[in-house]
């Protein structure tokens, strides 16, 4: 999807546009091994909070195989990337989730955060989804997060085999293409408005991920 439509007029599609500032900053974090240590914690930490609210948008009775199967998912990358911090440094600092020991990890604290009250007040606003109303939530602001994990996982993967790292994400990403297809399908199923819905959150996903980018360019300065 090249253009995205807001307010009736076509735009560029957030995502396209950030793909080389991505490339950029990516390209210093890798290239120094600190950098790089704390960015793999960030990423690890955000797998963590994906998983916890993805328990906690749902009441324990309604808590599916399908739901566990994702949030330990999530789980487990977390687990996965704290594990590859050991390839990079043996400073056992970056034990815990430590904000000293992570890039911007309140910037990237407030983005999950953002996009969850930004789904929730718009899904209030058009009041739709009144029974599954919690379900829809996590199924939106998963979606959102799946499309922006793709994206950025694949870019970061062409980055760390084009300077040879001796990490690699390719696990994950064959999770998280999984996961989306399943967020996709839920959507399908159960939103009779999705493409409306999508082209709306995606916009918004895009706005609240440029300031987490801004942030991390300013902190690299
Ligand atoms: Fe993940
Ligand atoms: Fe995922």
């Amino acid at each position: 999807m090249n253009f995205v439509k807001e307010n009736n007029e076509l735009i560029e599609n957030p995502l396209n546009q950030m793909n080389e500032r991505l490339e950029k900053v990516l390209t210093k974090i890798i290239a120094d091994h600190n950098s790089h240590a704390k960015w793999i914690n960030l990423l690890s930490y955000l797998e963590f909070i994906g998983s916890r609210k993805i328990f906690k948008t749902q009441k324990n009775g309604f808590i599916s195989e399908e739901l566990l199967k994702h949030a330990s998912d999530e789980a487990r990358h977390a687990l996965i990337l704290k594990q590859m911090i050991g390839k990079i440094t043996e400073n056992e600092n970056f034990q815990y989730y430590d904000s000293k020991y992570m890039i911007n990890a309140y910037s990237g604290f407030r983005y999950i955060q953002n996009l969850d009250s930004m789904v929730k007040k718009q899904l209030l606003k058009i009041s739709a989804f009144k029974e599954d109303f919690s379900y829809m939530c996590y199924v939106y602001v998963s979606y959102v997060i799946e499309v922006r994990a793709n994206w950025l996982y694949a870019i970061y993967s062409g980055l760390l085999s084009k300077t040879g790292s001796n990490v690699n994400v390719s696990a994950i990403i064959s999770d998280e293409v999984r996961h989306l297809d399943d967020m996709t399908c839920e959507i399908g199923k159960l939103d009779p408005n999705s493409e409306s819905n999508i082209v709306y959150f995606l916009n918004k996903e895009g706005l609240l991920f440029e300031r987490f980018l801004c942030n991390l360019e300013k902190s690299l300065n």
